[in-house]
């Protein structure tokens, strides 16, 4: 079978990291014989900006409507104002494609030590689900002058009784296919008193459709306290835009590094194309330096090839990731001495060893 698969490696170490996944693909898919990927590359990207004016061509719609899958870098320069690139390039993506859900699996890695002394490998096995299309990223208010010293900037949080359903439904039918069938959901409804309860609503009308899967509610800064001390206690989380943003670098830091953690954006109605990124951004530190920690992105694609239905594919690369972790072949980041061509020529042979 051949898929369609739009490539948006973006910016800083994105060409880096995605270039080491498609280096694995294309043995993957020799090895097994049994599927093809039909690339489009897109230079949509920080340098396009710079020499065009916009990251985004006006047909890019069309452009990605037909595919299977987006597979994506980073987006972020240290020349452009952050809301530019971020607004001008994923955002719309996410929005306009309706994708909805962003998936970001936590898992300790075998081989991959957590910052914290008391987490155990199998303390740790998480799946936040952030609601990807509204809340405080809705991209609604702005800015006044009062008068010449004093301004005033309004970010106004969005929550709608459709969007809250539809997450929760999606994040009910994760938590249910995993062992332990537990949810918890996040909110800031003691200080937020409008779009907080509303979340809180519509999440115990929702659960009464779901009553194999038993559900908690957490406020948001004592869910991190929660993730810190008692890792074990969760299983699957959804939050809102903002919080899971913050709660799922938290999650990857715990789970060792933020160069190992996978985002998926989708839209689970398929509908439009989904997204498969990392969670880390262009990380301009180490740009440029072959550093990069290419297991975040790679992760990424094997979340896009469980999406699309090659799940034996994606299941031999995660075994191989997880081997190459074991057997201490990693990134700074994750205190090893390789560095991504390292990584990504270990995962290879691993693979090619089959
Ligand atoms: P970042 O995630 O790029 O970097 C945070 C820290 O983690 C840095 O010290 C970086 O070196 C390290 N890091 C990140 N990925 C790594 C990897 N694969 N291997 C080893 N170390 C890694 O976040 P930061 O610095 O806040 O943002 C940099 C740029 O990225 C900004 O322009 C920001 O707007 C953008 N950004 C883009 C995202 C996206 O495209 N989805 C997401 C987050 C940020
Ligand atoms: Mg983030």
């Amino acid at each position: 079978k051949t898929y369609k698969i739009a490539v948006i490696p973006g910016d800083g170490i994105g060409p880096e990291t995605v270039g080491a996944a498609l280096e694995v693909l294309e043995v993957l898919q020799r090895i097994l014989g049994t599927f093809k990927l039909d690339y489009e590359h897109l230079d949509w990207s920080s340098d396009r900006y710079f020499a065009q004016g916009k990251y985004l061509p006006d047909d890019w719609m069309e452009v990605l409507k037909p595919k299977d899958a987006i597979f994506f870098g980073a987006v972020g320069h240290p020349k452009v104002p952050d809301h530019i690139s971020l607004w001008e390039l994923l955002l719309p993506i996410r929005q306009r494609f309706q994708q909805y859900a962003n998936v970001r699996p936590s898992r300790m890695i075998k081989g991959v030590k957590s910052p914290l002394a008391n987490c155990k490998p199998e303390d740790l096995d998480w799946v936040i689900v952030r609601e990807n299309t509204e809340g405080e990223y809705a991209g609604q208010g702005g800015r006044t002058h009062i008068s010449q010293d004093w301004e005033i900037g309004t970010e106004l949080a969005i929550f709608s009784r459709y969007a809250i359903r539809r997450i929760f439904h999606f994040a009910f039918q994760v938590a249910e296919k995993r062992p332990r069938k537990l949810l918890t959901f996040v909110t800031k409804s003691n200080a937020q008193r409008s779009g907080m309860v509303l979340w809180d609503e519509v999440a115990y009308e929702v659960a009464k459709e779901y009553p194999h899967v038993t559900m908690d509610k957490m406020l948001v800064d004592a869910m991190t306290t929660r993730m810190v001390f008692k890792p074990a206690s969760l299983d699957t989380i959804v939050a809102t835009n903002l919080h899971a943003d913050i709660l799922s670098d938290l999650a990857a830091s715990i789970a060792g590094s933020i160069g190992i953690a996978p985002a998926s954006s989708i839209d689970p109605t398929r509908k439009y194309p989904s997204t498969f990124e990392s969670v880390h951004g262009s990380a301009p530190d180490i740009a440029g330096q072959g550093i990069a920690n290419p297991i975040a992105t790679m992760w990424a694609a094997v979340e896009m090839l469980e999406w699309i239905g090659e799940h034996d594919a994606a299941r031999i690369w995660m075994e191989a990731i997880e081997e190459v972790c074991a057997a201490g072949t990693t990134t700074p980041d994750l205190g090893g001495t390789e560095n991504t061509a390292g990584v990504t020529e270990a995962v290879k042979q691993i693979i090619e060893k089959r």
